[in-house]
């Protein structure tokens, strides 16, 4: 074991064990009535306060157990630190199920080593998934392999692209969604099925678990998929992104699989 394996293994413990501990919280409070705090970038895009409440539970935590370490969180933005090394978090990827009462949300906390200003350029080093819903997590260490509830994963051979099951979503803004609803219809035709789950971090798992052969959304932020492509990655999978920053689609899943979909997508971005 490399040294660094050895660390990536340690973050990766600190990593499912806050996101289980932040799970707990987020389905406690689905009992109760769940307050949407806010609308974001439109009308559809909610945050309730238990996101921020699971927020404000990870950074406490990350701040007792790693002190020097940066945070980078959707509820609550950058936060530098001394260490080099920053956590990217999502308190829940899925809030629209969360709000609605589907199983499919989890938390999704990832540690990368934050070398340059884009986040999606940085070297992932552990990351974690939980679904509170169902209790399932999967997790990753660099050089270490993934995971699912500590059984190892490897992507399934693939399959031809007319066979595949492909996962993907959609953003929160309307002139986004029309250009994703052009690349969906040049995919739908040429794919077995298409899933929208709604939670990406969960969908990347998914896909490294073989639940879904291949996965391609364009706009994710650095939160929604940290963890689920270091996932991916030490399943055996590739993650490859056409453009850059937020602006970026990523497609992920095993390297023949992703290279016949970036062929169909390619084409249909603008
Ligand atoms: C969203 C989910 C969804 C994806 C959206 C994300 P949020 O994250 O990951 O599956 O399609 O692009 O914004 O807002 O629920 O954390
Ligand atoms: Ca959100
Ligand atoms: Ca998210
Ligand atoms: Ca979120």
């Amino acid at each position: 074991m490399t040294d660094t394996t050895a660390v990536s293994q340690e973050l990766m413990e600190i990593a499912e064990a806050v996101a289980r501990e932040a799970g707990d919280l987020v389905r406690a409070a689905l009992g109760g009535s769940v307050t949407v705090a806010a609308t974001k970038s439109s009308g559809v895009d909610l945050v309730t306060e238990v996101d921020q409440a699971a927020e404000a539970l990870i950074r406490r935590r990350l701040a007792e157990l790693r002190p020097d370490d940066g945070v980078l969180g959707e509820e609550e933005g950058w936060q530098a630190g001394s260490s080099g090394l920053v956590w990217v978090v999502d308190p829940i990827d899925g809030t629209t199920n969360f709000v609605y009462g589907l199983p499919g949300y989890s938390v999704s906390i990832a540690v990368a080593r934050a070398e340059g200003e884009d986040p999606f350029a940085w070297e992932l080093l552990a990351g974690a998934v939980h679904a509170p819903a169902t209790g399932q997590t999967w997790s990753a260490a660099r050089g270490g392999g993934a995971y699912a509830d500590g059984e190892r994963l490897t992507i399934g051979a693939p399959a031809q692209l007319a066979t595949a099951l492909v996962g993907t979503g959609f953003a929160y803004t309307a002139d986004r969604r029309a250009g994703q609803a052009r690349v969906l219809a040049a995919v739908l035709p040429e794919v077995r099925d298409i899933r929208r789950l709604g939670s990406a971090a969960m969908d990347l798992c998914l896909v490294a678990a073989g639940a879904m052969d291949v996965f391609f959304e364009r706009y994710l932020n650095p939160w929604d998929m940290a963890a689920g492509a270091l996932v991916v990655t030490e399943a055996g999978g590739v993650v490859e992104r056409v453009g850059e920053g937020v602006e970026g689609l990523t497609v992920a899943g095993p390297a023949t699989l992703v290279e016949q979909l970036l062929d169909v997508v390619r084409p249909a971005l603008r």
